[in-house]
């Protein structure tokens, strides 16, 4: 205790020694620590950021709250404590990782009263001690120490108030604006045919084709096609279009959807060539729900409730087993345990996996596509066995069973890219990151190599958080999309952090090469134990604008199961989704900057621009744009809304301003289209 400190408490408990207050312990981990914003995982109570026991320089601790960098704890003292003490550091459960480096503040009405200095992987726990009275907000804080959130595993220890009297005290997050109820603003489909989803789709020469028309009207619904290359047939009743094309080349084709209510057509471009992915792919995958709980059962059930709700009408495809359908390397559930391998070495699904192919044969019959997940290392990121010096036998095992989709994550390869022993037992599984470029590179090319020599078009997504700028060189291994980002959770701080930070990588995004922000966060999501999304309203309006704009993968991650009316209207608005599937595949990019307000803009294919005004601002803004310049503007336009699908008003840049009421954390998004 410093001299000050012990001062200034013996002043305020002989001040309070009359009153007869009985003075009281609150412990930190009584508050609901569970409302604090982080930057990466879930803050838990009593264990690690990963759910581990607290332990710190090699001790363990039994009380306290374990978080990640960045995260925000504010407790509203209302000037009812005394003081504050704690230990501090970096968990050890990020095994010595040179990249954990974090920086504790704790913080009373805005000023910064205590921090702990950098500390590291290893590092005692440093102790803290804070004298609070008068306090009113109190806000705990664990800064990235300006290298990043690598690895940022924070630990507060022992950590607790003593008060003269108050027995609790409320945490929450961030500011946070004022609650608005779920409101929808994506219009009913009409009843009549009409053709969504992209305008172009690439096949490689050779490989399976399977398509489906994504139209939304009454049913039944005839399909049919005009200029239908040679090698391919259309299913008219369900829209499928299969076959073969043998030779490159590029075909128009027109598209029709007829139902007693009348005709819709659309041009459609069949490019056969090296290229796939040419718009982002969209589909669902089974972390943000399911995480470790995923079992065949549940992919069947996601790939039925994405028919049934309607969703495939607007061109959602993709059913993507992410980890854990492997055997696990020490998980105590016993359908997670058996060989991992055969005799051969063929991989060997775990026993929630009966029949891989028959999950395939079954999302295919439905007119979807399939995906799976691996790592290269020995293990998974979850800890199941991967695909280390398996390369070729996992593409082609996946290409067999009949999966179209590959996610490539990188955990436990850290350790064999700096020269460790593969062989080893206890390869951590959040190894290191790349000492170098090559050994960023090598593992991708490794396995974008052998995928590519599969007879079937398998979209190849590198799923390593950003590494050694994988914009960069991602394409060059043959990748189709690759995360920009470590892993997304469902909190403002979390989704905006990467939303609003994708500039640097936007010039490389291009059709057939995506940048991937990470998955969706709408509707109930959770990792094995799901709730509703914690972004409010607004801030999935956001999440999903700025998603399209930035011409992401878009994964659904919830249960889709359990889809409400809100989330389905969010997946469902066919011109947000339009931009996400431009086929000019170019990446908005911030192009204004003011305040709290963001302009994101993104040209179309079409001539127009979408344009994006962001809030970040807790409070509703209301304004009169009138910048065009910023967004090299000239001329006359006509502006559409493309949530409410209205014509919102015709704009003169010369002489007009836009009038804009962007609600708290909320987005307007337009779409501006020259009226000559
Ligand atoms: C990493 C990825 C996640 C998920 C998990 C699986 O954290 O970033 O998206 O695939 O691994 O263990």
């Amino acid at each position: 205790m410093n001299s000050r400190f012990s001062f200034v408490l013996g002043l305020s408990l002989a001040v309070l020694a009359p009153q007869t207050v009985s003075a009281e312990t609150v412990w930190l981990d009584q508050l609901d620590v569970r409302s604090a914003i982080q930057g990466w995982g879930e803050p838990h109570k009593n264990k690690s950021v990963e759910g581990h026991a607290l332990t710190i320089g090699g001790k363990e601790f039994t009380r306290g709250f374990g978080t990640h960098a960045e995260s925000i704890l504010n407790i509203n003292l209302g000037g009812g404590a005394q003081s504050f003490f704690a230990s501090v550091g970096v968990d050890d459960e990020v095994n010595s990782n040179a990249q954990s480096s974090v920086e504790f503040f704790v913080i009373g009405d805005g000023k910064t009263l205590w921090s702990s200095g950098v500390l590291r992987a290893n590092d005692a726990a440093k102790s803290c001690e804070v004298e609070l009275s008068g306090v009113k907000s109190l806000t705990l804080k664990v800064g990235d120490a300006g290298d990043g959130v690598n690895f940022d595993h924070a630990d507060w220890v022992d950590a607790k108030f003593e008060t003269a009297g108050a027995k609790t005290f409320v945490a929450s997050g961030e500011e946070i604006p004022d609650p608005v109820a779920p409101y929808i603003l994506t219009p009913n489909q009409p009843a009549t045919p009409r053709i969504n989803g992209a305008s172009v789709f690439g096949v490689r020469p050779g490989s399976p084709f399977l398509f489906t028309i994504p139209a939304t009207g009454e049913r039944p619904m005839k399909f049919s096609a005009k200029n239908l290359p040679n090698g391919l047939k259309l299913d008219a009743k369900t829209g499928h279009i299969t076959g073969v094309l043998k030779t490159k080349g590029e075909f128009i084709v027109t598209l029709r959807a007829k139902n007693s209510l009348g005709t819709a057509e659309k041009k459609f471009r069949i490019v056969v060539g090296d290229q796939i992915a040419l718009t982002p792919p969209m589909g669902w995958n089974s972390w943000n729900c399911f995480a470790g709980a995923v079992s065949e059962e549940r992919v069947k059930s996601a790939a039925d409730a994405l028919v049934k709700s309607g969703l495939i009408n607007h061109g959602w495809t993709y059913i993507n087993v992410d980890d854990f359908w492997q055997n696990h390397r020490d998980s105590q559930d016993p359908t997670l345990r058996g060989k991992f391998r055969d005799e051969k070495g063929f991989i060997v699904p775990n026993s929630r996996f009966p029949d891989m192919k028959g999950l395939a044969d079954y999302i295919h019959y439905l007119g979807l596509k399939a995906g799976l997940y691996s790592s290269p290392g020995p293990w998974t990121c979850g800890g199941c066995a991967a695909s280390w010096q398996h390369e070729e036998q996992d593409a082609q095992t996946y290409a067999q069973w009949g999966f179209d989709y590959l996610k490539y994550d990188w955990c436990s390869y850290g350790e064999i890219a700096s020269g460790g022993d593969p062989n080893a037992k206890n390869i951590p599984l959040w190894g290191k990151t790349a000492t170098n470029d090559a050994g960023a590179i090598y593992p991708y090319k490794v396995m974008g190599k052998f995928l590519r020599e599969q007879k079937r078009d398998i979209i190849f997504s590198l799923c390593q958080y950003g590494m050694a700028d994988v914009w960069n060189w991602g394409g060059s291994v043959n990748g189709n999309c690759w995360r920009t980002t470590g892993d997304i959770v469902d909190t403002w701080r979390s989704m905006s952090g990467i939303g609003f930070k994708q500039d640097k990588a936007a010039p490389f995004a291009k059709p057939g090469n995506w940048n991937d922000p990470d998955m969706l966060i709408v509707g109930q999501v959770g990792w094995g134990r799901t709730h509703p999304t914690r972004l409010t309203p607004d801030e999935q309006y956001t999440h999903i604008s700025l998603w399209c704009l930035l011409s992401a993968p878009l994964l659904i991650g919830c249960d889709m199961t359990k889809l409400d009316d809100f989330t389905l209207s969010l997946l469902s608005n066919d011109e947000v989704l339009a931009l996400d599937q431009d086929a000019l595949g170019k990446e908005a990019r911030c192009v204004l900057t003011n305040g709290d307000l963001r302009v994101y803009e993104k040209e179309l294919e079409d001539g127009g621009r979408a344009l994006g005004f962001f809030n970040l601002g807790a409070k509703p803004a209301n304004l009169d744009f009138n910048n065009f310049a910023a967004l090299n503007l000239t001329g006359t336009f006509h502006v559409r809304d493309l949530w409410r699908q209205k014509n919102a008003a015709t704009v003169d840049t010369a002489k007009d301003s836009l009038p804009l009421t962007i609600p708290a954390h909320g987005v307007v998004l337009y779409k501006l289209a020259p009226t000559k």
